[in-house]
């Protein structure tokens, strides 16, 4: 039986806070992680508040037992843009290699895909992924790191330390 992880989304979205725009990112991030056997703890919508997205984070790491927290939106170079920030901010350990995988996957697709700042960082035993705003975005990104993260997950947890079935890239010739 696959392990259902606990996960939790956060939009962050000053307009989907005040109520002036509907969050198509959140339900979408949820419909693709819940299709993928994830259990979804909480969902939650911010604004673009520092402070307010590093308790946030801190209550589903440290008081709730989330595996992992999607967050999308403000990873971006507006002034109010302050995901990646509160991430690192409540991060014990770094884990840059998704990160860089999204950008390096969403760069075949935009060239704009390096104005996202999204971080990728564990707190205990939490792993945090920042995914950008847009749907399509958020569509592209998580098609790319999904297939890697529930072995990444064990390992986090303790599960497995083995990595034996290699999983293959389809775009990279062995
Ligand atoms: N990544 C993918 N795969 N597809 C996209 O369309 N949009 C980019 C980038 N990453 C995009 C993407 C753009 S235009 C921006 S400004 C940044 O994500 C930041 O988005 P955010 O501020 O909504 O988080």
């Amino acid at each position: 039986m696959p392990i259902k992880w606990k996960t939790a989304i956060i939009t962050l979205s000053d307009k989907g806070y005040a109520g002036e725009r509907e969050d198509k990112s959140g339900p979408l991030v949820r419909e693709m992680i819940e299709r993928a056997g994830y259990e979804v703890t909480e969902m939650v919508l911010l604004p673009d508040e520092r402070m307010m997205i590093e308790e946030k984070l801190k209550e589903l790491c440290d008081e709730r037992e989330t595996d992992l927290i999607l967050t999308t939106g403000g990873t971006g170079f507006s002034p109010r843009d302050c995901t990646p920030e509160a991430t690192l901010a409540v991060a014990e350990r770094n884990a840059p290699g998704i990160a860089e995988a999204m950008r390096y996957a969403s760069l075949q697709v935009t060239p704009r895909a390096m104005l996202s700042r999204g971080a990728s960082v564990m707190r205990g035993k939490t792993l945090i992924i920042n995914l950008p705003g847009s749907p399509k975005a958020v569509k592209e990104n998580l098609e790319y790191i999904l297939p890697s993260l529930s072995h990444g997950l064990e390992i986090m947890k303790g599960i497995t330390g083995e990595c034996g079935s290699e999983a293959k890239n389809p775009g990279v010739k062995a």
